[in-house]
C-alpha cells in the first residue's frame, strides 16, 4: 500500500459557504504530462456536469484574467528542490509579485503532486494553495497532496471538488474511479494504469568497446496495442528490482520468499518474492517510510534521526540508502514480511524519452536508455529500471509499457521553424524521433543539434543517422563536444558560445530551442550560456536576457525535457 494523500486543511474552516456559480477554470502546470492528464479527466466530468469549463496549461493563461474568475481549480507538480515546473513558472512568479489582484470572489482548489523522496514534497502545489489563500481565495475543498502513486488521492480531490462544484448545479455528482480513463474511440485501452505487455524487438548496445559507458537502444512493439504517440512524448516502463537485491532482502530479514503477500487494496495474493521483484520498491526510502518504520516496537532506534534539528542528515541517510542498508543498518530482522510491505510504496513506472518517429517506425516504440551502476557502502548499486533493460531483458521478452504524452515538448507548429535541439548523453533520444519525423514529413525549418558525450570513438549515439541526415540536408548543422578527448572538458554550452552570433541570429528568425537530458547541471549551464549570448550578441542586461527567455518559454519557443 502507497503512502496515503493527506489532505491538508490549512484554513480555519470557512464560513460563510462560497457562492458557487457554474463556470470553472482548470489550470495545470506539468512537466511530464501528469497533471496536464489529469486536468483534461477533471475538465471533461466538469463539462459533464453542465458547467462551463476553461482548461488551459499555466503558461498559456493570462494572468490579467484571474480577477475575473469565480472557480479556480490548480493541478500541479513539484520539480528538483521544491521548483515549479517549465510551464508554472511565470504564473507562480505572478501570483507572488505584488501585481497579484485580490482574489475575494474566488473560490479554489489545489491538487499538488509530488514525491515523498523528495524534501520539498508538492512544493509548489502548497505555494499555490497558501497565496491564494493570502490573496483572499476561499477553498472549496482542501488541497491534496499526492505521491508517486497518485491515482487514488487525485480521483478522490476530483470528487470532492466535483461535489463541492455541482452542489450549486441540478446534475448529480457523477465520481471518478481511480485510473478511470478519459477514452474516446479512437484512443487505447492501455494506459498508466492498464499497461500494455510489449514485445521487445531489439535491444543493442549504441557504446562501443573501452567505453565507460552502456547506452541501451531498445526496440518495442506496440503492434495490436492502439497506442499512439509524437515525438517529444515518453515512454513509461514497469520495471522489475534486482533478483540478488530482493534476494538479500529476503535473506537479511530471514523471511520465507513463498509467504503470500497481498500485492493490492483487493488483496490480491502475490509470493513475497514476486511482490518485492514486481510490485513494491525497495531502492528508495522516503521520510513516510522512516516514520513508520521508527513507530514500529523494533525500530524505536530510527526516532533518533528524526530528533528535530537532524533534518540534514536524515535527508542525507535516505538519500544514499535502500531498504537493504535500512534493515541492515538498525537492526530490523524481527518485523514480520507481510507488515514491512504495508509501508512501501508501489513500484512507480520509469519515463524515458521516446527516440523514434511514430511515421518513420509505425508500430514501434524506441528508447535510448543508460544503466546507471555505482558502489556505494561497500556494495554495487544498480539502476532498477536501465539494469534490468542491459542485463535481463532479451528480445522476445515483454514489458509493461504505456505512452505518457508530453505536450511541453513538441514540435514547432509550422514546418518551416527553424529548430535548436540541445541534447548531450541520453537527452539526444528525442531529436532522433524529431528528425525521423522531419524526413518522413519534408518539413522545411532548418535544424541544428548539439551534442556530446565523453569520447568520439565510443560514445557518438547514434553517429551513423545524424551523419545520414547531414548529408541528406535534415540535419542542418552538427555541433559535438566530446568531453574527454582532450585536456580541456569541452561540453555542448562551450560549442553554443562559439556559436553565438549564428545562435542569436537562429533565435532573431524564430528559431524554438529544445534542450533535453540532464537537470541539474547540464541544462542549468546551458540556461546561462543562453542568457550570456542574449546579453553578449543582442545587448541585453542580464535581466533582459533572463526576461527574453522566460518569453521564449511562454510563446513554447523554449522547451525541456530534463531529469
Ligand atoms: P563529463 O562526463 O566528461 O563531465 C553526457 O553525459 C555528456 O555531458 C558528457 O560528455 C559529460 O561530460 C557532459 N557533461 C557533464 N556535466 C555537464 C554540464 N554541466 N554541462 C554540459 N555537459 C555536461
Amino acid at each position: 500500500a502507497a503512502v496515503a494523500a493527506t489532505a491538508v486543511q490549512e484554513a480555519p474552516a470557512a464560513s460563510p459557504a462560497p457562492v458557487i456559480s457554474k463556470e470553472v477554470t482548470v489550470l495545470f502546470g506539468s512537466q511530464t504530462g501528469n497533471c496536464n492528464g489529469l486536468a483534461k479527466k477533471l475538465s471533461k466530468k466538469l463539462e459533464e456536469q453542465g458547467l462551463q469549463v476553461t482548461l488551459a496549461s499555466m503558461a498559456d493563461f493570462k494572468p490579467n484574467n484571474l480577477k475575473k474568475l469565480q472557480n479556480l481549480l490548480l493541478l500541479v507538480s513539484t520539480h528538483g528542490e521544491g521548483e515549479p515546473p517549465d510551464n508554472a513558472i511565470s504564473f507562480h512568479e505572478f501570483l507572488h509579485s505584488k501585481r497579484a489582484p485580490q482574489l475575494e470572489e474566488l473560490s479554489y482548489s489545489v491538487l499538488a503532486l509530488g514525491d515523498t523522496s523528495y524534501e520539498f514534497y508538492c512544493q509548489t502545489g502548497k505555494d499555490f494553495d497558501k497565496r491564494l489563500e493570502e490573496l483572499g481565495g476561499k477553498r472549496l475543498a482542501p488541497r491534496v497532496d499526492c505521491d508517486v502513486d497518485f491515482d487514488e488521492p487525485a480521483a478522490e480531490w476530483m470528487n470532492l471538488v466535483l461535489g463541492s462544484l455541482s452542489s450549486a448545479s441540478a446534475v448529480p455528482a457523477a465520481g471518478i474511479a481511480p485510473g478511470e480513463s478519459v477514452t474516446t474511440a479512437t484512443e487505447s485501452d492501455y494506459s498508466r494504469t492498464n499497461p500494455f505487455q510489449a514485445e521487445v524487438l531489439e535491444n543493442l548496445n549504441l557504446n562501443g568497446r573501452g567505453s565507460d559507458r552502456e547506452t541501451r537502444h531498445i526496440e518495442i512493439s506496440l503492434e495490436g496495442s492502439n497506442l499512439q504517440y509524437e515525438p517529444g512524448d515518453s515512454l513509461g516502463i514497469y520495471p522489475e528490482n534486482h533478483p540478488r537485491l530482493v534476494d538479500e532482502l529476503i535473506a537479511a530479514m530471514g523471511w520465507n520468499a513463498d509467504e503470500s503477500i497481498a500485492v493490492n487494496k483487493n488483496g490480491e495474493l502475490r509470493s513475497l518474492r514476486e511482490a518485492l521483484l514486481r510490485h513494491y520498491e525497495i531502492t528508495v526510502l522516503t521520510k513516510p517510510l522512516f516514520e513508520q518504520v521508527a513507530k514500529h516496537p523494533s525500530g524505536a532506534a530510527l526516532n533518533e534521526l528524526l530528533a528535530s534539528g537532524r533534518e540534514q542528515e536524515l535527508r542525507t541517510y535516505l538519500s544514499e540508502s535502500d531498504l537493504l542498508d535500512l534493515v541492515t543498518d538498525y537492526s530490523l530482522a524481527v518485523i514480520p514480511a507481510g507488515e514491512f510491505v504495508s509501508f512501501l510504496r508501489k513500484i512507480p513506472s520509469r519515463l524515458y524519452s521516446i527516440a523514434s518517429s511514430p511515421k518513420a517506425f509505425p508500430d514501434e516504440v524506441h528508447v535510448t536508455v543508460r544503466s546507471v551502476r555505482y558502489e556505494a557502502k561497500g556494495r554495487d548499486r544498480y539502476g532498477v529500471c536501465s539494469v534490468q533493460l542491459a542485463e535481463r531483458v532479451e528480445s522476445g521478452d515483454r514489458l509493461p509499457v504505456y505512452i505518457q504524452h508530453n505536450s511541453n515538448f513538441k514540435l514547432p507548429e509550422s514546418p518551416d521553424t527553424p529548430i535548436i535541439m540541445i541534447g548531450p548523453g541520453t537527452g539526444v533520444a528525442p531529436f532522433r524521433a524529431f528528425l525521423g519525423e522531419k524526413e518522413e514529413t519534408g518539413a522545411a525549418g532548418e535544424t541544428w543539434l548539439f551534442y556530446g558525450d565523453q569520447h568520439f570513438s565510443t560514445d557518438f549515439l547514434y553517429q551513423i543517422e545524424w551523419q545520414r541526415w547531414l548529408k541528406e540536408g535534415v540535419l542542418t548543422r552538427l555541433d559535438v563536444a566530446f568531453s574527454r578527448d582532450t585536456d580541456k572538458k569541452v561540453y555542448v554550452q562551450h560549442r553554443m558560445l562559439e556559436k553565438s552570433r549564428e545562435l542569436y541570429n537562429w533565435l532573431q528568425k524564430g528559431a524554438c530551442v529544445y534542450v533535453c537530458g540532464d537537470e541539474k547541471k547540464m541544462a542549468h549551464d546551458v540556461h546561462s550560456t543562453l542568457e550570456t549570448i542574449l546579453q553578449q550578441e543582442g545587448g541585453m542586461s542580464p535581466e533582459e536576457a533572463s526576461e527574453y527567455l522566460l518569453g521564449l518559454q511562454q510563446q513554447k519557443r523554449y522547451q525541456r525535457d530534463v531529469y
